[in-house]
């Protein structure tokens, strides 16, 4: 089976489920109770000027404590494994749009630097895990940019998209309800978009073949061929 690789020049990936229900009614439990402010904490000069919405604190408890859940969550999703190729994962926060609120078109920064560490993650990929269902709130898509046009995302709540750091995104004004939401970037161990799209088809073919006919010297030979590309594009 092919997944939802949408064919446009960026990958833009959907990945359904990372979250189960309860955990979504834990997070929209502890998210409404904690304390948010200014989105502008996280946002660069350029992304401050069209950034309007909330987020929680470097510090909160209730951050930590979702952010932890997402990321064990993430670490058993083969498919997110193997689009993403994670190095560094930055830990997830969280922002919450209302009243019209919006984030105008930006690109994210670079590198993040883990908040208290000196560690800094290069932004290859960018994800947004909605913890709001669709029906919750008006507006509040998510569009990317790209040669091709804009593309639209609002997910049930749960899912997660994926997509390049490298892309112009946006997200459209909340004029009705919530919309609650974690965001994070990964640093791959590739960091070209299109190397690892081409692993990614590569596996994700390997894999469909695998089920279709038991295991052949051609599969165990693609497999090899995937294993050493990965060898001489991947950065640890
Ligand atoms: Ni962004």
């Amino acid at each position: 089976m092919f997944h939802q690789t949408e064919k446009i020049k960026i990958m833009l990936l959907k990945i359904p489920e990372i979250l189960n229900q309860d955990q979504i009614a834990q997070a929209k439990d502890l998210l409404l109770k904690a304390d948010w402010m200014d989105g502008n904490i996280t946002a660069g000069y350029q992304s401050s000027q069209t950034k309007n919405n909330l987020q929680l604190p470097d510090n909160s408890e209730a951050g930590r404590l979702l952010g932890d859940m997402i990321l064990q969550a993430l670490a058993q999703s083969n498919l997110f494994m193997s689009a993403a190729l994670p190095l560094k994962i930055f830990p997830p926060l969280f922002n919450c749009y209302q009243g019209g609120q919006a984030f105008g078109t930006h690109i994210d920064n670079a590198i993040r630097q883990v908040p208290g560490t000196p560690v800094k993650v290069r932004t290859d990929i960018s994800m947004t895990l909605f913890i709001s269902e669709p029906d919750e709130y008006e507006g509040g898509e998510l569009i990317m940019e790209d040669t091709y046009g804009s593309h639209k995302v609002k997910l049930p709540a749960g899912d997660l998209v994926i997509y390049p750091s490298t892309s112009l995104h946006r997200v459209t004004p909340v004029t009705k309800g919530r919309r609650m939401a974690s965001f994070f970037w990964l640093q791959s161990m590739v960091a070209s978009d299109e190397k690892r799209a081409l692993l990614f088809d590569m596996d994700m073919a390997i894999q469909a073949l695998r089920e279709k006919v038991q295991d052949s010297p051609e599969i165990v030979q693609l497999t090899g061929v995937y294993h050493n590309l990965l060898r001489q594009w991947a950065q640890t």
